[in-house]
């Protein structure tokens, strides 16, 4: 690592060379992005995620483009699953340098319905507030306990736009928050043991869960991209480089910061 005064030039590798990362929720969209690029930065990547079909494609790919990786199915919510996935990617690798927690679900109902925060039923509250903040806060311990026992380590939580500012998708919006308010207590709580936490919080993406979105609420779709100052959605790949950035040595002095990559949403 360089720091400071002594981060004169030098001739360096890929941002993540010979790093372990491990990245949930990696079979689709921002997450599987995550996993390419973090593989083509020179890290072993342990592809993660419930679905499995998604998760070993994402492996295909990273091991078509010459990289390495493995997949170990878990969900999120499972605290026995989050600590066998754990347990997995330190027996395959030998440690565990950086994770990236991007498993996510958004708050409609299966069949597109969105609801009045009043009107939340209680099984969609504890589905999305299980997976999206329940499941870092697990993936989180698990993590914590294998950095804390190794000397250090990066984090990075998915949160989003709405973990910073409202909507009225409440459901959403409060794990969203949530995931912020873990960050900060993470980094806080082990700053002082070479453990970054960090948090990304993305604008609308191109992915399938805006693409379930749209297609619930086809009226919508312009509205929200127009809502973007840059004027368009971004793209998986956009979130991924400020994720592996964070990750990475480069950021060595960032910890506890939910970082915007929206297009200007969250500057009006
Ligand atoms: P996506 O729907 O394309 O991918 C999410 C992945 O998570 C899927 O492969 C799915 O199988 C997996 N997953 C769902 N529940 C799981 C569980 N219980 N355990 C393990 N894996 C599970 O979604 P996308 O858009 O790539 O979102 C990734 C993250 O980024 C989510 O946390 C989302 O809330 C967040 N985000 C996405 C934005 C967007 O506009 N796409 C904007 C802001 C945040």
């Amino acid at each position: 690592m360089t720091t400071g005064s002594d981060a004169v030039i030098a001739v360096s590798g890929a941002l993540l060379d010979g790093k372990v990362a491990l990245v949930t929720g990696a079979g689709s969209g921002i997450g599987r992005a995550t996993s390419l690029k973090m593989a083509g930065s020179g890290a072993r990547v342990v592809v993660s995620d419930v679905n499995e079909e998604g998760g070993r494609g994402t492996v295909d790919a990273i091991e078509q483009a010459g990289g390495e990786a493995i997949f170990v199915r878990a969900d999120v919510a499972s605290s026995a699953d989050i600590q066998a996935l754990v347990r997995t990617a330190v027996e395959t690798y030998g440690r565990l340098d950086c994770a990236v927690n991007n498993a996510g679900i958004s708050g409609q109902a299966s069949d597109g319905r969105t609801f009045l925060p009043h009107e939340i039923p209680a099984d969609i509250w504890a589905r999305v507030i299980g997976i999206n903040l329940t499941g870092v806060f697990l993936c989180l311990q698990q993590e914590i306990e294998q950095m804390l026992k190794q000397g250090g380590g990066t984090i990075v939580n998915l949160a989003s736009i709405y973990g910073l500012v409202g909507a009225r998708g409440s459901a959403y919006v409060a794990s969203k928050h949530g995931v912020v308010g873990l960050t900060r207590s993470f980094a806080l709580a082990y700053a002082q043991q070479g453990i970054r936490v960090n948090a990304v919080c993305p604008g609308y993406i191109d992915t399938p869960m805006v693409a379930g979105v749209f297609t619930a609420r086809p009226d919508d779709a312009n509205a929200i991209r127009a809502g973007h100052p840059i004027g368009r959605l971004g793209v998986p790949s956009e979130i991924a480089d400020a994720i592996t950035w964070l990750c990475s040595d480069a950021s060595s002095f960032v910890t506890g910061t939910a970082l915007p990559v929206d297009g200007g949403w969250t500057a009006q």
